[in-house]
C-alpha cells in the first residue's frame, strides 16, 4: 500500500466513529514513562493522541507527529477537552524532522513496512538529548500465529531483536514480547507486543 493510499485508510477510519481507540493512554506507556522527569516528547503516529494527552497531563511539551489530518483533529480535541495543549504537526513519520532535540520519543504502534520501520527508529535515536529515551510499543511478529489482533501482515510487524538492532548505539533497559489482555465478546485474550525502552547515556 503507497503512503497516500495508506493515509487515506487511516483518515477515513478515524472519520469513521469517535474515538477508534481508547482515550485512555497505552498500559505499557503508562507503566514505563510514568517515572521519567517531564521534558519534550515526540510522539510519531499520534493518531487521536490518547499518549500525547497522557504525556501533557504529566507536564510534557509534546509534539504529536502523524500523516492523518483526521486523526490529529481528534488528537486536538482530546488536549482541549483536558485542558491541556499539544503542538499539532501533520507530517509523514518516515521522513519528519524534529527543530531541536528531545527527551523522548514514542513510538506506540506505528506499524510500517521494513524500510520505514528502520529509517524511524534510526531518526529517532539521534534527536535524544543525553539521558534522553526512545519507547517503541508495537505489534509483535509473533502475534500473527500465537496472540490476538493486529496486522495479520508480518511486514508491518516489529520483533524485539530487530527493534533493538535499529537502536544501536543506546542503553537497552527493556527489550521483551510483552503481552496485553484484550477483552471481546468471547472472552480474554491476549496480544503479543514488542517493548522497546532505550536511552542514549548521560554525558
Ligand atoms: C494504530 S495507530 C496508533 C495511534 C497511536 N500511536 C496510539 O497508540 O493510539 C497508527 C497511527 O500511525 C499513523 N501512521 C501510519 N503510518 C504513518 C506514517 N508513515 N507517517 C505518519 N503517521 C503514520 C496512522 O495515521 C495512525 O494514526
Amino acid at each position: 500500500m503507497g503512503r497516500d493510499t495508506a493515509r487515506q485508510a487511516w483518515d477515513e477510519r478515524y472519520s469513521a466513529r469517535d474515538y477508534v481507540w481508547t482515550v485512555e493512554a497505552n498500559q505499557f506507556v503508562e507503566a514505563e514513562l510514568s517515572d521519567l522527569a517531564p521534558g519534550e516528547a515526540i510522539d510519531l503516529g499520534a493518531g487521536e493522541g490518547r499518549n500525547a494527552v497522557w504525556l501533557a497531563l504529566r507536564g510534557w511539551k509534546v509534539t504529536a507527529v502523524d500523516f492523518s489530518p483526521v486523526g490529529l483533529e481528534k488528537a486536538a480535541r482530546l488536549a482541549a477537552d483536558n485542558d491541556v495543549s499539544i503542538e499539532i504537526v501533520e507530517a509523514d513519520a518516515t521522513t519528519y524532522r524534529p527543530q531541536g532535540l528531545v527527551d523522548l520519543v514514542a513510538v506506540s504502534y506505528l506499524q510500517l513496512p521494513p524500510d520505514g520501520r528502520r529509517a524511524v527508529l534510526e531518526h529517532a535515536k539521534t534527536w535524544l538529548r543525553p539521558g534522553g529515551t526512545v519507547f517503541v510499543i508495537a505489534h509483535d511478529r509473533r502475534n500473527i500465529s500465537d496472540g490476538y489482533g493486529g496486522p495479520s501482515s508480518p511486514e508491518v510487524c516489529y520483533s524485539v531483536d530487530e527493534t533493538v538492532a535499529a537502536l544501536d548505539g543506546l542503553e537497552i533497559e527493556i527489550a521483551e514480547v510483552v503481552g496485553r489482555t484484550v477483552t471481546t465478546e468471547s472472552g480474554e485474550q491476549t496480544a503479543l507486543d514488542t517493548l522497546v525502552k532505550a536511552t542514549l547515556p548521560a554525558a
